[in-house]
Order: structure tokens, then C-alpha cells, then sequence
């Protein structure tokens, strides 16, 4: 099937104005501890950029990416990491950034991975939730937006690796 650029379901500005209340809650709730945010390639690349230029307490910054799995391949659902973290996550606090948790395995996963360097903590900041879709029960403890079950794309979320430069969100839709 293809597939072509639907309606915008989250506007730029809708998007710049939860990240400022993000950022607010994430400067005050990690002031005076031991920041490091990690961000989750590729999808939350633009996302993590403009997010941690709205904070305003010190922290380091790294990036993983992790292994993706097919909707074909439900039995093998524990993706391992192809870029994994270059600092050592002992004792640090630790906010993954995320672009969307879907089914809930790859942060699951994720969360369990970077657990093995014994962090102080870990939370999870994702800028989309598609709820309705989780198998695997997961803290999201920051969120940006719950999303119906659709397929969206932009603001670095993909389809085929395009459609990642997009300043908003849009749904993608059959193309006749
Ligand atoms: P999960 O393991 O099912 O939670 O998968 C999350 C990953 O699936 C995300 O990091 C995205 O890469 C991808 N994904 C899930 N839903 C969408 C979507 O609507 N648009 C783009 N990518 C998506
Ligand atoms: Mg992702």
C-alpha cells in the first residue's frame, strides 16, 4: 500500500507549548540532583533538541538507539541496543527521552538495559502515548500528548525515514 501525508493532529505551536511545561516541570523536579538525559534515536532527536534547550538546570546528554522489531515478528519482542550509551549511568539520574511508546516493549526493554549500570534513577519523558495500544504495562512519568491509534508522522517520528522534518504532527493516510 501507499501511503501519503494525512491532517495535522498536533500543530507546532501546540507542540512548543508543551514542551515549555515539560521543561518547567523537568527543571524543577530534577534541580539540584544529577541529570543526564538520554535520548532515543532517531525519533526523539528533534524532540530532545528542542526539549532540553527550554531547560534551565545543568545536564549531560547522550543518545542510544535500539534495535526496532516488525509488527510481523510478535514472538521476538526484546530489542537490544545498536548504539548503546557512552557515559557511565551509575548513580545518575536518568531521563530517557522518547518520541512515542506504542506497545510499551522497546522502553520496557530499554528501561531494563540501562538498569544494569545501577542509575539513582530513571524516568521516562516521551512526547506521544498511544495508549490504547500497550501490551506491556510501563511508567511514562512524563508525557506530552496521549494520541488515538494512528499512525503519525513528523517532528521526528517516520514512515520509510521520511517525514522526520516536519515542525508538527500529521497522521499518514492511504494514498488511492
Ligand atoms: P513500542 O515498542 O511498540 O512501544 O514501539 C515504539 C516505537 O515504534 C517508537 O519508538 C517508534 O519508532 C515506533 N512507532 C510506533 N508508533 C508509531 C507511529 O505512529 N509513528 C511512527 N513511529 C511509530
Ligand atoms: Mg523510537
Amino acid at each position: 500500500m501507499r501511503y501519503r501525508l494525512g491532517p495535522a493532529l498536533i500543530s507546532a505551536d501546540e507542540i512548543q507549548a508543551r514542551i515549555r511545561e515539560l521543561a518547567a516541570a523537568l527543571s524543577s523536579d530534577y534541580r539540584d540532583r544529577d541529570l543526564l538525559v538520554i535520548c532515543v534515536l532517531k525519533g526523539a532527536a528533534i524532540f530532545w533538541a528542542d526539549l532540553v534547550r527550554r531547560l534551565t538546570i545543568p545536564c549531560q546528554n547522550d543518545f542510544v538507539a535500539m534495535e526496532s522489531y516488525g509488527d510481523g515478528t510478535t514472538a521476538q519482542k526484546a530489542p537490544r541496543f545498536t548504539k548503546a550509551a557512552g557515559v557511565n549511568l551509575t548513580d545518575r539520574d536518568v531521563l530517557i527521552v522518547e518520541d512515542i511508546i506504542d506497545t510499551g516493549h522497546t522502553i520496557v526493554r530499554l528501561r531494563e538495559l540501562l538498569q544494569l549500570q545501577a542509575p539513582r534513577s530513571v524516568a521516562v519523558c516521551s512526547l506521544l502515548d498511544k495508549v490504547e495500544r500497550r501490551e506491556v504495562a510501563t511508567p511514562i512519568e512524563y508525557c506530552g500528548f496521549i494520541i488515538p491509534n494512528v499512525f503519525v508522522v513528523g517532528y521526528g517520528l517516520d514512515h520509510a525515514q521520511q517525514y522526520r522534518h516536519l515542525s508538527h504532527l500529521a497522521r499518514l493516510e492511504p494514498a488511492f
